[in-house]
């Protein structure tokens, strides 16, 4: 059934080519950055279970949700949004849910580009390592022979102090994201996801084994599972685990709409979802596993927050056998993630302009990468001279700088807007029939995802909404 004003002419070759383009957006630095720390700070087992059970209840069925939408659309998510409510009778009106979570992924892409620099600029740190005690003659030894734990966790605000090097590595990031998504559905995003997605997994696989072997493998598996019922039910704990879902399954971003609307007919999306949902979370899982046993082993603090990759691990690397090599794959595998997530980003909002003004695919990527590149200025450079600039100094953005609002801005209000209305939008106001033909369950599953789409998602995600605006 070819719904009109029907406008994707590109799509994946495969399911397994949507499986692993949406799995490579949604595992990204979320997993690998943003899980270890939160896990960290939020004390461990109880929020991990927590974590586990808003995927499952909240997570999945919402991502079902917009990828139904974009299917039965077939258009950039706007456009796809505006289908499904005429062809429920519905005000066109609702397309703002897409809108509204293009903007958050265009804001999000303008500081994941910034810190996805950093990644590079680690590579590079990791690589001189590597070169060095190759001529040294100490390959197996830890990472950064000879220098002091200050010296290796400086190398971070060394990079902050140069602002060349940042924007540079910022610039260079965003550079290749455009090209990837420049090339198209086909030819860039759904290319790089079938080589890179493959190689993430035998690099996290493989670092994971090694971790848990020298380091203090005990240690990080009771950190991580260890059940305590008193932690669990904090609602700073619960609600930082809903939001850690939400980010790490790219939900609320219109993105799952717009890699939905290339999806063919035949595709299940029930099972397409679960898959997706299923690698997102092991992934975050097994990211733990890899970086806690290396920190315990050291003997550094877990709970260092958006610290722990870029200081406390590199200085944990120290300890390692061969450190100086696995840091290096580390930080390639993250490279990996975060590209994967990028084009993602990019993705959704250049499907709409390219409709909306008519722009071949290269002047829109270029043009919406130049844009984000030039406001994620402001977001690095939060790090150094605008650290004390607050722009928006009231109520949930007060003291707050660039970087922080944006974050903010994206994370408590953007993205839960946009997927609440997602999970109202298909749960009351689209036709049933039309969401319940496609989306590839039936029976009791069926009667479940309706009843998680309808209540327990709108009343969760409203409560992440109203708690994270009164701070
Ligand atoms: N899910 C990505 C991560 O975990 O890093 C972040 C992200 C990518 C959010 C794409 C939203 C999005 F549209």
């Amino acid at each position: 059934m070819a719904a009109a004003g029907a406008t994707a002419t590109e799509g994946w070759s495969s399911r397994w080519g949507f499986i692993l383009a949406a799995t490579g957006s949604a595992v990204g630095l979320g997993n690998l950055w943003r899980f270890p720390s939160q896990a960290g700070e939020n004390g461990g087992g109880a929020f991990v279970i927590f974590y586990i059970i808003c995927v499952v209840l909240i997570g999945l069925p919402v991502l079902l949700s917009e990828t139904l939408i974009g299917r039965h659309g077939k258009g950039d998510a706007i456009e796809s949004t505006k289908v499904v409510a005429r062809d429920s009778g519905a005000s066109t009106a609702w397309s703002a849910l897409a809108g509204i979570g293009m903007l958050g992924a265009f804001l999000i892409l303008t500081f994941y580009s910034v810190i996805a620099g950093w990644v590079l600029y680690y590579i590079g740190l990791f690589a001189g390592d590597v070169v060095s005690s190759v001529q040294n003659g100490a390959v197996l030894g830890g990472a950064f022979q000879g220098q002091s734990l200050e010296q290796i966790q400086d190398h971070l605000p060394a990079l902050f102090a140069n602002n060349p090097l940042m924007l540079g590595m910022h610039a260079l990031f965003m550079a290749i994201t455009v090209y990837v998504v420049a090339r198209g559905v086909h030819g860039g995003i759904e290319k790089i996801a079938v080589y890179l997605m493959p190689t993430f997994f035998l690099l996290l696989i493989g670092i994971t084994i090694y971790s848990l072997a020298t380091g203090a493998a005990g240690e990080a598996l009771g950190f991580l599972f260890a059940f305590d019922p008193a932690r669990l039910l904090k609602p700073d704990v619960m609600l930082a685990a809903l939001g850690q879902a939400f980010f790490s399954l790219s939900l609320g971003s219109a993105m799952m709409i717009t890699y939905g609307a290339y999806a063919d007919r035949k595709t299940n999306l029930a099972s397409t979802s679960t898959i997706i949902a299923a690698a997102d979370t092991s992934v975050a899982i097994i990211a733990g596993l890899a970086i806690f046993p290396i920190v315990f082993a050291a003997g550094l603090a877990v709970d260092s927050g958006p610290t722990l990759m870029f200081q406390t691990l590199p200085a944990s690397f120290q300890t390692m056998p061969a450190g100086s090599f696995i840091g290096f794959l580390f930080f390639l595998m993250v490279f990996f993630a975060a590209l994967t997530s990028s084009v993602a980003l990019l993705e959704a909002p250049t499907a709409w302009v390219m409709k909306r003004f008519n722009l071949a695919r290269g002047v829109a990527t270029v043009l919406l990468g130049g844009i984000a590149f030039a406001i994620g200025i402001l977001s690095a450079l939060s790090f150094n001279l605008l650290a004390d600039w607050h722009p928006l100094n009231f109520s949930i953005f007060e003291g707050q700088n660039f970087f922080d609002i944006t974050d903010t801005l994206t994370g408590k209000i953007l993205l839960p807007l946009s997927a609440l209305l997602v999970a109202v939008f298909v749960g009351w106001i689209a036709d049933k029939r039309l969401t319940d033909h496609e989306n590839g369950i039936s029976g009791g599953l069926h009667q479940t995802w309706r009843f998680l789409v309808a209540w327990l998602c709108p009343l969760a995600v409203g409560a992440i909404l109203v708690y994270g605006l009164l701070g």
